[in-house]
């Protein structure tokens, strides 16, 4: 099958990530190899459902497994208990075993969803991943973070659950509303931002852009990061560049701001106090600017710094009167700040400087 890349994710259950072009027909083939015949939950969503799932299905058929089909409505309002619950109590009336397996078809919305079904159905079942967003392929689609939102807030529910693979075909991009792909083009500039000086020259220019490679490169760097800490104690954290910010600035916008706006403000506002700081170089701020304008996406904070330091005062990841701030030095290279709750208003207020 054509495919450029393949990634080892190496946690305590080790699998691989496949990337190429128009593999989705190749998906029966690429199952066999992971799993015997059993019969498969394929989850998606609406839209994916309309555009995607019949290539799944017929590959997967053609090679012997029986497919069921769990379709739900796309967007984040989906992603609660309550499709969750109604997906399980799907799989137990079509009485799936721990042998058969969950095939996640979609965007972050879907594997965040299904993979915790296969965390929670039976104690556990397998599942594999088949991201057909840019945001799930270099990240919600890898390093098996799974689960809901509650009333309270995003994520607030879930489970560490690592899939037996991960198919990307780069191909499904193709379809993406442009807000959508710019979406994961701000994940991937925060993680060429983390990770690599040349990823970042070749999402610089935007002309030239071979997003394979860098969809690879992405997923290779999250790879790393994630074999090193599973469950997020302590390096992962660096995968929240601008996440701080971002989630407060998506509350602060009652989420008619999309995540990847959101987190490219959120990277903005933090590498422009680093600068103040004396933490970055001032080039390195302007280059991220630059690339996150050039990709379509915002970098100017459009709210007040006491509204959005409430909004992330109340983030998840404050650890009691401290919080772990992901602040650029160079591009290609980022460190975790520890800093003080009471500080954050001062770095907002820098950030929002221009
Ligand atoms: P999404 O799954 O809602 O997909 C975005 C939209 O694109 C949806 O309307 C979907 O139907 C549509 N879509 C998907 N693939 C398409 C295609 N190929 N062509 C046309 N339309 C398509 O959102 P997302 O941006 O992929 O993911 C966001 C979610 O991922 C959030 O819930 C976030 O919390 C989660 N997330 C999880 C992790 C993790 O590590 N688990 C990391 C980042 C984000
Ligand atoms: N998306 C952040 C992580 O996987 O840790």
């Amino acid at each position: 099958m054509p495919v450029t890349d393949r990634i080892p994710v190496h946690t305590a259950s080790p699998y691989t990530v496949t990337v190429g072009r128009n593999i989705l027909r190749e998906s029966g083939r690429w199952l066999s190899e992971l799993h015997a015949p059993c019969t498969v939950m394929l989850v998606t969503d609406d839209t994916v459902n309309a555009l995607y799932a019949d290539t799944v299905d017929a590959a997967l058929s053609a090679v012997g497994f029986r497919v069921l089909r769990f379709v739900f409505s796309h967007g984040e309002a989906s992603k609660t208990m309550t499709t969750l619950v109604t997906l399980l109590e799907y799989m137990a009336e079509n009485a799936l075993t721990r042998t058969d397996v969950i095939v996640a078809l979609g965007g972050g919305v879907v594997s965040d969803l299904a993979g915790f079904a296969a965390a929670v159905y039976l104690r556990g079942i397998s599942h594999v991943t088949i991201p057909t967003t840019l945001l799930a392929a270099v990240d919600a689609a890898v390093g098996g973070k799974t689960g809901v939102d509650l009333a309270a807030g995003k994520n607030l529910a879930g489970a560490f659950k690592q899939p037996l693979g991960v198919l990307c075909d780069i191909d499904t991009f193709a379809t993406l509303p442009l807000s959508e792909y710019r979406n994961g083009m701000a994940e991937t500039i925060k993680t060429a931002m983390l990770c690599d000086d040349a990823l970042f020259c070749v999402l610089e220019d935007t002309d030239t852009c071979d997003l394979s490679a860098a969809v690879a490169r992405c997923i290779r760097y999250k790879a790393q990061v994630v074999a090193q800490d599973e469950h997020d104690r302590g390096l992962r954290q660096l995968l929240n560049f601008g996440h701080t910010v971002g989630h407060a600035i998506e509350q602060c916008s009652n989420f008619t701001l999309a995540h990847g706006q959101a987190v490219a403000i959120g990277m903005a506002v933090i590498a422009r106090a680093a600068v103040q700081r004396g933490l970055c170089e001032t080039d390195t701020a302007k280059r991220l600017v630059r690339t996150l304008k050039a990709h379509g996406l915002p970098t100017d904070n459009p709210y007040s710094v006491a509204e959005l330091t409430a909004a992330a005062l109340r983030d998840k990841k404050r650890h009691g009167d401290r919080l772990s701030l992901v602040v650029p030095r160079a591009v290609g290279n980022c460190a975790l700040h520890d800093i003080p709750a009471e500080q954050l208003a001062q770095w907002i207020t820098e950030g929002s400087i221009e």
